[in-house]
C-alpha cells in the first residue's frame, strides 16, 4: 500500500503518518506539504530516515505537483488545509484557497488517475454549533467561521465529485484534537506553554463554551478505519464523547502545572464564536471503531509531553517564524 499524506507536516497530519510507518510494515508514504508556518519537518523526524517515507514540499493547489507526487499511489489522505479559527477571521483568504481550491485540485487528480481512495479530514466545525443533543452526518452544515465555511466548502466538493463521477472517496469530521506536536496557536498547547513560561492564558468571552476532545491518536485511528473500510461517498463522524467547557480545560492545565487562577486573562470574545460542538458517533462505533484513551489522562500526558519536549515549542514560539507577529496581531486588543 503506497499513500500520499497532503499535510503531513502538521499535527494530526505528521501523527498519521509515524503511525502508518511505525505500526505497519506493509505502508508506504509519500508526504506532500506546503511547509506553511504550521508545517514543520521536526514533527516528523522520527520517521525521516525510513527508507518508505519520501517527503515532497509542494502546494496542493498546484496540480502538477499533486499528479507528480501522486504517482504510483494506491490512495490519499488529505490533511492539507488552513486551520486556525482566529486567522481566517483576520486573514481569510489562504482558508479559502487552500482548503477549497487544494480539495478541487486533489479531486481532479484522483479523476484523472484514477485513483484507488480518498479520505477527505474534515471537522465537526462544519455542522456549526449545538445548545441541545449532537450532530449526526445526516445533519445539515451551517459553518460559522471562514474556517468551517471553507471545509465545508471542501466537503461539498468531495460529495459531488463522488455522485457525479462515483469517485472513491470519503470524508471524515473529527472533533477537537488534542495531544503532542500541535503547533501552539490553538488553545491546549497555547495554554499549556504560555504557562510553562509564567505567561497568561488568554480566555475568551465567559470560557463556558464547550468542545469535544478527541486525542490524536484515538482520531488517526478513526481516519485509518475509514481509509481501509469506509464506504465510497460515506461521512463518518469522529469524536472522543469527550464534551468540556474551556473553564474546564484550563483547571486541568491550572492543576497540572501547580498554577494559581491568576493565571488566566479574561479576554474579548472571538466573534461568531460557536458556543458547543457535540457529535453523535454511532455510525463509526456501530463498525467497531472506539476511541481509546481517557481524557483527563491524555490531557495530562499532553500537559507533561509539553514541559518535557520545551524545544520542539520554543524553536516556533521564539525562533524566526511568524509567532510572535500573529500573537500581538490578534491578541493585542483583546486584553
Ligand atoms: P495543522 O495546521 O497543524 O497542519 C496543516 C498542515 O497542512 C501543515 O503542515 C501545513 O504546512 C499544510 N498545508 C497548509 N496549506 C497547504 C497547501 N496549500 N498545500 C500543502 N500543504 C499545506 O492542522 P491539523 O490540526 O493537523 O489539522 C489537519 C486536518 O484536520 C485539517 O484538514 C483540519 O481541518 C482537520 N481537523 C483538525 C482538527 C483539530 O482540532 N486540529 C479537528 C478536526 C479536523
Ligand atoms: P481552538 O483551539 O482555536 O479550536 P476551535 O476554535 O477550532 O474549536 O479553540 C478551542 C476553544 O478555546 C474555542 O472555544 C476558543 C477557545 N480559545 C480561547 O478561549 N482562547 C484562546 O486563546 C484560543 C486560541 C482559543
Amino acid at each position: 500500500m503506497k499513500l500520499l499524506v497532503c499535510g503531513g507536516a502538521g499535527f494530526i497530519g505528521s501523527a498519521f503518518v509515524r503511525r502508518q510507518i511505525q505500526l505497519h510494515d506493509d505502508v508506504e508514504v509519500v508526504c506532500l506539504d506546503k511547509l506553511t508556518y504550521a508545517g514543520n519537518l521536526d514533527n516528523l523526524a522520527p520517521v525521516a530516515e525510513d527508507a518508505r517515507y519520501t517527503f515532497v514540499e509542494g502546494d496542493i493547489c498546484d496540480r502538477e505537483v499533486v499528479e507528480a507526487a501522486a504517482a504510483g499511489v494506491d490512495a490519499i489522505v488529505n490533511f492539507a488545509a488552513e486551520t486556525h479559527v482566529d486567522r481566517s477571521i483576520a486573514e481569510p483568504d489562504a482558508f479559502i484557497r487552500t482548503d477549497v481550491l487544494g480539495t478541487h485540485t486533489l479531486l481532479e487528480v484522483v479523476r484523472e488517475r484514477g485513483i484507488g481512495r480518498l479520505v477527505q479530514v474534515s471537522t465537526d466545525e462544519v455542522y456549526g454549533s449545538i445548545d441541545e443533543g449532537s450532530f449526526t452526518e445526516e445533519s445539515q452544515i451551517t459553518p460559522s467561521s471562514p474556517y468551517s465555511a471553507s471545509k465545508a466548502g471542501g466537503d461539498l466538493q468531495v460529495l459531488a465529485y463522488h455522485r457525479t463521477f462515483g469517485l472513491p472517496v470519503m470524508i471524515t469530521r473529527g472533533s477537537n484534537t488534542y495531544g503532542p506536536y500541535q503547533y501552539p496557536e490553538k488553545l491546549i498547547p497555547l495554554f499549556v506553554t504560555n504557562a510553562l513560561e509564567g505567561k497568561k492564558m488568554p480566555l475568551y468571552g465567559d470560557g463556558m463554551n464547550v468542545r469535544d476532545w478527541l486525542h490524536v491518536d484515538d482520531h488517526c485511528s478513526g481516519i485509518e478505519w475509514v481509509l481501509g473500510k469506509g464506504e465510497p461517498g460515506e461521512v463518518y463522524n469522529v469524536g472522543g464523547g469527550n464534551e468540556r467547557t474551556n473553564r474546564e480545560i484550563t483547571s486541568i492545565i491550572l492543576d497540572e502545572l501547580g498554577l494559581s487562577e491568576d493565571s488566566i486573562e479574561w479576554v474579548t470574545d472571538r466573534p461568531g464564536h460557536d458556543r458547543r460542538y457535540s457529535l453523535d458517533t454511532g455510525k463509526l462505533r456501530a463498525q467497531g471503531w472506539a476511541s481509546e484513551v481517557d481524557f483527563e489522562q491524555g490531557l495530562r500526558d499532553t500537559i507533561r509531553w509539553y514541559r518535557d519536549n520545551e524545544t520542539w515549542w520554543h524553536k516556533i514560539k521564539h525562533g524566526e517564524g511568524e509567532f510572535a507577529q500573529w500573537q500581538k496581531r490578534w491578541y493585542e486588543d483583546r486584553a
